[in-house]
């Protein structure tokens, strides 16, 4: 789905009543596994866990995987290699300590996990995972847990309400999932395998967890799903809706400042969706449009039905009604037959788009999927030598838009202490990191800015004379 952001996921949570059992979250991958930790946390906190940002004093790891490329899938056996070890430790001193795989990797190869490596105690997929704690207690009788059977039951259904963050600041942005697998299968990708086939959430499911969040202080919501805007519901009146519509629903909500949504695939951009970007003030100028390449003959066998000139043609309309947007991209080098005139009309399309910034990767063939079968499998150091290309052009528009905020007076989300004291970071409507001299009280709060300067991953600011 989207950009990668490999993270410790570990909530604070309020100290349970009894049990004192301690869970460290490990995340990798997109969102959409942060979004997931925050809710395992909230279904084993149901349980009596508490989450910790220290690996030595859980009594439970949790690895929440993914599989969407060949390295990612890698560095959780190496994980599961040490926490082997440490469970060895562990129980010479008598000491409970579990591990469970999440998330894809648990879903793509299930029981072949505990195979390989037998010190795992629970394998749960992404739509079981309000089954855990019932996962938990199984393994604790001796049996190995493997639950990534697609549920029945809505997940959602069976979760707690997100736990209220104790004794911190609070979380000013917040993601929420709204919808979660995908239809298109393009050949290179083993979403539609993991995450399985398109699943929207109920428009009312989602208003409630929204409110909720916002009754908890948080002012800024991401929508997620692997194809976000192939979301749809039905309406009180039993009208159609789409993701547009949901962007207008939400933005009703008094207390939400500002809404974006991710990852999105070029053909469900729909014309509704389009103008809410003229017109929906709280949708933020800023859209992740991965387009993957830009040979016609490479989109095709790619599966992405549709060709770089209509992918062009869209981001003009979507320019024209939100001329300040700020556009964001995935890209993946050296898929199977891509010739250098190929990846030429890849280089030629970004010049076009004007990236704001982007990801971009090496094709990495994975098991199961169309793209593994091709003949042309294009060289190694030939990938390495297309993505050192484009990344150097990808970064200089990065850097080329982020020196066109320098002057500007802007509106920012102050979200969190900085680095320095009496500093903090806060959300440019671009989603770029903006440091400026505030105070901690002013956490949740948008303030105008003029930025000052440009740092490595971070844009300085002062605040504006109102
Ligand atoms: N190889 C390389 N990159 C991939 N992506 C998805 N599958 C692969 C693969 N097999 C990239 C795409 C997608 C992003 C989340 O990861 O660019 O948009
Ligand atoms: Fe994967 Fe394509 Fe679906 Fe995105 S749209 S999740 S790349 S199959």
């Amino acid at each position: 789905m989207t950009q990668d952001l490999a993270s410790d996921i570990a909530p604070d949570r309020p100290a349970p009543l009894t049990n004192s059992r301690k869970v460290f979250i490990k995340t990798y991958g997109c969102q959409m596994n942060v979004y997931d930790s925050g809710r395992m946390a909230d279904a084993l906190a149901a349980d009596g866990y508490v989450s910790t940002e220290v690996m030595e004093d859980a009594d439970l790891v949790l690895l929440n995987t993914c599989h969407i490329r060949e390295k990612a899938a890698d560095k959780v056996y190496s994980a599961l290699g040490r926490l082997r070890e440490t469970k060895k430790a562990r129980a010479a001193e008598g000491r409970e300590f579990m591990i469970g795989v999440a998330g894809c990797v648990a879903q793509a190869e299930g029981e072949e996990i505990s195979r390989r490596e037998p010190a795992v105690d629970v394998v749960i997929g992404p739509q079981t995972y309000h089954r855990l704690p019932q996962a938990l207690q199984r393994a604790r009788t001796g049996e190995r847990v493997v639950d990534t059977e697609y549920a029945l039951e809505d997940k959602f259904e069976h979760l707690p309400d997100p736990v209220k963050t104790a004794g911190k600041p609070r979380n000013v942005t917040a993601f929420l999932t709204v919808q979660e697998g995908c239809d298109k299968f393009c050949t290179f990708c083993v979403v539609p395998y993991t995450r399985g086939s398109e699943v929207s959430r109920p428009l009312d499911q989602i208003v409630a967890e929204a409110e909720k969040l916002v009754a908890n202080g948080v002012r800024e919501l991401t929508l997620l799903g692997q194809n976000v805007n192939a979301w749809h519901g039905t309406a009180a009146d039993g009208s159609a809706l789409g993701l547009g519509d949901l962007l207008y629903r939400l933005a009703e909500i008094e207390g939400l400042a500002r809404l974006r949504y991710t990852t999105s695939h070029p053909r469900d951009m729909d014309d509704v969706l389009v103008e809410a970007h003229r017109k929906l003030d709280k949708l933020m100028p800023y859209l992740h449009l991965p387009v993957q390449a830009g040979s016609d003959r490479i989109l095709k066998a790619m599966n992405r039905r549709h060709k770089a000139e209509e992918y062009i043609r869209l981001i003009e309309r979507i320019r024209a009604a939100r001329p300040d947007i700020a556009l964001s991209g995935d890209f993946i080098v050296g898929f199977p037959g891509e010739t250098d005139e190929d990846f030429e009309a890849t280089l030629d399309l970004v010049r076009r788009v004007r990236y704001a910034q982007a990801y971009s990767f090496k094709y990495s063939t994975r098991p199961g999927t169309p793209g593994a079968d091709l003949k042309d499998q294009v060289a190694e150091e030939v990938k390495t030598e297309r993505l050192a290309r484009l990344q150097a052009l990808l970064l200089e528009q990065q850097h080329e838009f982020a020196e066109s905020c320098v002057g500007k007076v802007i509106d920012l989300l102050l979200e969190k202490p900085g680095r320095m004291p009496g500093q903090l970071i806060g959300r440019s409507p671009w989603l770029q990191s903006v440091n400026v001299d505030a105070k901690t009280s002013q956490i949740g709060d948008i303030i105008k800015v003029r930025i000052t300067s440009t740092g490595p991953n971070s844009l300085f600011a002062e605040v504006a004379e109102s």
